[in-house]
């Protein structure tokens, strides 16, 4: 499988939730950062629909904050200063087994703070929650990147999750996964269809 272009891997990203996320959804962003992956949840789920979009970055919260102003899209979005591996604190009893689609992008915040990273032990957690609370035909995915360091760690736990799914019998995508250090790759997991 051809490596994913950096360039366009979060908008690889963006569209393999798009495809699945259906008006009135419930949706999450692990990792808000500038806003992008949450502005592109929040017009995919309508204004019936909720994004839940973490970030430990004050700074991050206050981008996507402005983004989703400006986008006038606030109203459907909760952004929350905290780690994605409080996830399940956050969703309410009825949004709990119902989220369409949950996306990652891990890493650091482009043009920020390079040593604020995504941690593998929070990483994974958050992966395993926001898996268990997708709904039927629901989809995580999840941005990989082996390039800074710290980042193949991290790659190996999405890695070992995705061979866990798949053990399990789940689909499973691991697109442009490529053992080589500095290449971005997109884990994909769907929950079957009820
Ligand atoms: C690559 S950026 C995300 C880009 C973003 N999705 C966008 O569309 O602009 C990664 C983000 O993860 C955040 N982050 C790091 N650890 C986190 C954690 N435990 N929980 C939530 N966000 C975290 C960083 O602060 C950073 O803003």
């Amino acid at each position: 499988m051809a490596p994913v272009n950096p360039i366009r891997v979060t908008e690889r990203a963006q569209k393999l939730a798009t495809e699945i996320l259906r008006p009135g959804d419930i949706a999450v962003d692990g990792t808000a950062g500038k806003g992008r992956d949450t502005a592109c949840l929040a017009q995919a789920v309508g204004p019936s629909g909720h994004v839940h979009a973490f970030d430990i970055q004050p700074e991050a919260i206050a981008s996507s904050r402005n983004l989703l102003e400006v986008t006038a899209l606030i109203d459907r979005v909760s952004l929350h200063l905290r780690s994605h591996a409080e996830l399940v604190d956050v969703l309410t009893p009825a949004q709990r087994g119902k989220v369409g689609v949950a996306i990652f992008n891990l890493g650091y915040l482009p043009g920020g703070d390079a040593s604020i990273i995504t941690q593998p032990t929070s990483t994974d957690l958050a992966l395993r929650e926001a898996f268990s609370n997708l709904r039927p035909g629901g989809r995580l995915i999840c941005v990989a990147y082996t390039g800074h360091p710290g980042g193949t760690e991290e790659s190996d736990i999405v890695l070992k999750f995705a061979e866990e799914q798949a053990a399990a019998g789940l689909h499973v995508e691991k697109i442009g996964y490529y053992p080589t250090p500095g290449k971005p790759w997109i884990l994909v997991v769907n929950k079957p269809a009820a």
